[in-house]
């Protein structure tokens, strides 16, 4: 079973930071796993040249953090699906939540990227569509009903696209970046809900990875968690000595 680990860097990074970052990269990386970093888009050139440095036996794919629901055409500041795969992208993370919150961007829009990506004919870019609730809505006992919302338009597409390969990210808008991470048992039923909702709209399985506040110390006990298949990681995936420690735990469930 294949795990993943993907690196959300947000507006992080520089040419300097980021040929630093890949100079301290050790390990191997198991054949079952797959490692990336989303990176912002001025720097996609230079990880495909990073990446493509390191061993054979670590191999690093990179992405970007969104994407534009166009084709192309007067939209400034818009980046398009050819575009990402110009530079060979494997991953596209959408509707992240800060996206939907600083952006606001809304379910049907994140639905609309997601169609723009199932368009396009290089089926080697696969996005990472997120989906996560506020503590409000968790504590009023409504995180079903938000992520409902969030999922039945991304499901609607993809749908339509039986072939494609997608996955999903659960993360609690609450342990983004604050430290406070969902326990397992939050997890767990959570993405159980989320593994039973997908299926029975798509009668196929997607790999749902967890997101909020992953350290080296939280790690473990989530990646051993059923229907968790892996990490989309933020503040931890910045510094070697805190990403590679995520690598190797699921390395030890995929030796398992
Ligand atoms: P975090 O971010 O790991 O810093 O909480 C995760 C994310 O936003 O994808």
């Amino acid at each position: 079973m294949t795990r993943y680990v993907i690196a959300n860097w947000k507006m992080h990074g520089g040419l300097q930071r980021n040929a630093e970052f890949f100079k301290q990269w050790h390990g191997s990386v198991h054949s079952s796993i797959r490692v990336a970093i989303c990176v912002p888009f001025p720097y996609l050139a230079q990880l495909s040249q990073l990446s493509a440095a390191l061993p054979a036996h670590a191999p690093v794919e990179w992405g970007a953090q969104d994407v534009s629901e166009h084709f192309e055409g007067a939209y400034t500041g818009e980046v398009s699906v050819s575009m990402l795969e110009d530079f060979a992208c494997s991953y596209v993370i959408i509707g992240h939540s800060e996206r939907r919150q600083y952006h606001g961007e809304s379910s049907g829009a994140v639905a609309r990227k997601l169609d723009r990506v199932m368009q396009s004919i290089n089926t080697a870019l696969q996005p990472v569509i997120c989906v996560g609730e506020h503590l409000s809505e968790r504590e009023s006992g409504s995180v079903e009903t938000v992520l409902a919302e969030q999922l039945d338009p991304v499901l609607a597409v993809l749908k339509v696209h039986p072939h494609r390969q997608a996955l999903l990210a659960y993360e609690p808008v609450w342990a983004i970046g604050t430290g406070v991470v969902a326990t397992p048992e939050e997890i767990s039923e959570t993405h159980e809900w989320i593994a039973k909702y997908a299926y029975s709209a798509l009668g196929r399985e997607l790999p749902i990875l967890y997101g909020g506040s992953v350290k080296p110390d939280n790690a473990a006990g989530i990646i051993e968690l059923p229907h968790v298949d892996g990490f989309l990681v933020g503040g931890a995936s910045l510094k070697m000595e805190t990403f590679i420690p995520l690598l190797d735990c699921a390395t030890s469930i995929a030796k398992l």
